[in-house]
């Protein structure tokens, strides 16, 4: 099970694109573990074009062995275009991937991420605007705008007759939000209707829930994005799975404890200790998933500050899961 992206044969699983989350340094850490791209957070067109740093920030190559591609948001292809040259000219990403499926209410609410999918024929002409910047476009939806109207295979061959050369489907539409089970039935219209890559998306938090997916709907890879948040050892899992080798052993808590340092180290560098600091408390929860005394932890995990908050929190997990300390 294979699917081709920017000239590349890809197997198994990218890095869904999470604002707040998938910043260079979660990106690198992926990348390193085996992820087939990365993307970034969703930028805003119209932000970029008006010269917003911040906007250009978040578009720094990963610059991995991976693919890696710019996620852009907005709704006028006007504007689209000039972003998508200008990202393009700047960042030189593998790829360009648009968003239609973001619910939140600032980016639907003025008619640009999952809003778009009332609008099949506008996310094709979104599309035509991004192909001339001259690199590949990929584009990300729900399974429609909302549980009356799942439109997403109707999306997504507008998309490609457009020339959109990769669908992902997040398996649910824009008013359930994050949380019911996905819909792979849905997915699977999406596989029948176009003939590129369809990548499937939700809730996969182990190789054998990427390889059910697969088997479910068809779809020729898969997109994880909170299932590596703290597990980026999951991309390797999957990869393994997908080519039927035995999967890599699982990773001994200092390993994720190092990780987990290690990371909160590379965002101080990248945004400063103060950002960095703020972002990691949402990170490091992540990592205290299963772990004993991981309601305690993820309570600390919010007071994180400075860097050394997270080495010790760290060293905290390793006495905890000992035995060395009292739980509370
Ligand atoms: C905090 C957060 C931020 C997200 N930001 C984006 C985004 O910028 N662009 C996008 O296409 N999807 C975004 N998503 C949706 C994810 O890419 C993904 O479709 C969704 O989380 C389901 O996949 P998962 O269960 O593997 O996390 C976001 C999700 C979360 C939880």
């Amino acid at each position: 099970m294979s699917y081709q992206l920017a000239g590349r044969t890809l197997h198994g699983a990218g890095l869904a694109p999470m604002a707040g989350l998938t910043d260079l340094a979660m990106r690198r850490i992926a990348d390193s573990h085996g992820a087939a791209f990365t993307v970034s957070e969703m930028v805003s067109a119209k932000a970029l074009v008006m010269g917003d740093e911040k906007s250009r920030t978040l578009c720094t190559h990963t610059a991995g062995s991976g693919l890696y591609g710019i996620q852009l948001f907005g709704s006028e292809p006007d504007v689209m275009a000039e972003a998508a040259a200008l990202v393009a000219e700047a960042f030189h990403p593998d790829f360009l991937d648009l968003n239609l499926g973001c619910p939140a209410p600032k980016i639907a609410g003025n008619g640009a991420g999952s809003a778009l999918m009332r609008t099949p024929d506008l996310c094709g002409r979104l599309v035509e605007s991004i192909v001339k910047a001259g690199l590949p476009v990929t584009v990300k939806m729900r399974t429609g705008y909302d549980t009356g109207h799942l439109n997403a295979p109707e999306v997504a061959q507008a998309c490609v007759q457009a020339g959109a050369q990769l669908v992902a489907v997040h398996g649910r539409s824009r008013d359930q939000q994050y949380t019911p089970p996905i819909y792979p039935e849905q997915i699977a219209r999406v596989v029948q209707a176009v003939n590129v890559p369809v990548l499937g998306n939700g809730d996969i938090h182990t190789a054998q829930d990427a390889l059910a997916l697969m088997h479910a709907t068809g779809c020729a890879g898969v997109l994880v994005g909170r299932g590596a948040m703290g597990n980026p050892w999951l991309f390797a899992e999957i990869d393994a799975a997908v080519r039927g080798l035995p999967l890599p052993p699982a990773p001994s808590l200092e390993q994720r404890m190092a990780l987990l340092c290690a990371q909160a180290k590379a965002m101080c560098e990248e945004k400063g200790e103060v950002n960095a600091m703020r972002q990691m408390r949402g990170q490091a929860a992540f990592y205290m998933k299963g772990l004993r005394g991981a309601a305690k932890l993820r309570g600390l995990s919010t007071g994180l500050t400075v860097y050394e908050d997270a080495e010790k929190l760290a060293a905290l997990v390793l006495a905890l899961n000992s035995g060395e300390a009292d739980e509370e």
